[in-house]
């Protein structure tokens, strides 16, 4: 089995070079991604894939049920350097619908260490009980809770420190919240997009 996909990357790497001979040598002097995605670590939503991005076009940050938890210094790291180093100018929050960590939050089951890390998600679920409670179905519920995380993440990132920092400098800098649907492929922009301080406490 791991031939073959040793056998894929000769065969990804000569198709790059050939379409594009200064490819590798390129990123190879450095990177420039615009935009840092934190998405969900799901095999079925592959980050550069969906929005069409080539290697060294996105910074990339992938958990179980994409959060952004204001303690979690893996995440931490990443968002630090992709603001002050990289300067990206666009941090995309990227959940999808039939997430399995937001339905094992929902659910209750004991899985173990996960159980843990998906502690938010069960307390946003605690904060929206009135609105999940009154959606017709588990599904639409586990999706409307997809959105909920996506959006106070969202807020996660737009608060913390590296990010008002970079605002306060004046840095170009905007946080935004999107779904993808397996069904379809495609992305949906929840419009909670917070580019400023004032934006930020605006929504509050
Ligand atoms: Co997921």
């Amino acid at each position: 089995m791991l031939d073959d996909l040793i056998a894929n990357n000769r065969a990804w790497a000569e198709a790059k070079c050939q379409a594009d001979p200064g490819f590798f040598s390129r990123l190879e002097g450095q990177q420039s991604p615009a935009y840092l995605w934190i998405g969900c670590s799901d095999s079925r939503v592959p980050a550069n894939e969906i929005v069409g991005l080539d290697p060294g076009e996105l910074f990339v940050h992938r958990n179980v049920a994409n959060l952004a938890p204001p303690q979690d210094a893996n995440y931490l790291s990443v968002l630090q350097y992709a603001v002050e180093v990289l300067k990206v100018r666009h941090v995309l929050v990227v959940g999808h619908y039939g997430c399995g960590g937001v339905q094992a939050a929902l659910d209750g089951a004991r899985l173990g260490l996960i159980d843990h890390w998906l502690h938010p998600i069960r307390e946003i679920a605690e904060t929206h009980r009135h609105e999940l409670a009154a959606l017709a179905d588990v599904r639409a519920r586990r999706d409307r809770l997809c959105e909920l995380n996506v959006m106070r993440q969202v807020r996660n990132v737009a608060s913390d420190i590296f990010v008002r920092d970079a605002w306060a400098r004046g840095q170009a800098l905007s946080v935004h919240g999107w779904v993808y649907a397996l069904s379809d492929g495609l992305v949906r922009d929840l419009g909670v997009t917070l580019s400023s301080v004032a934006e930020y406490e605006g929504r509050r």
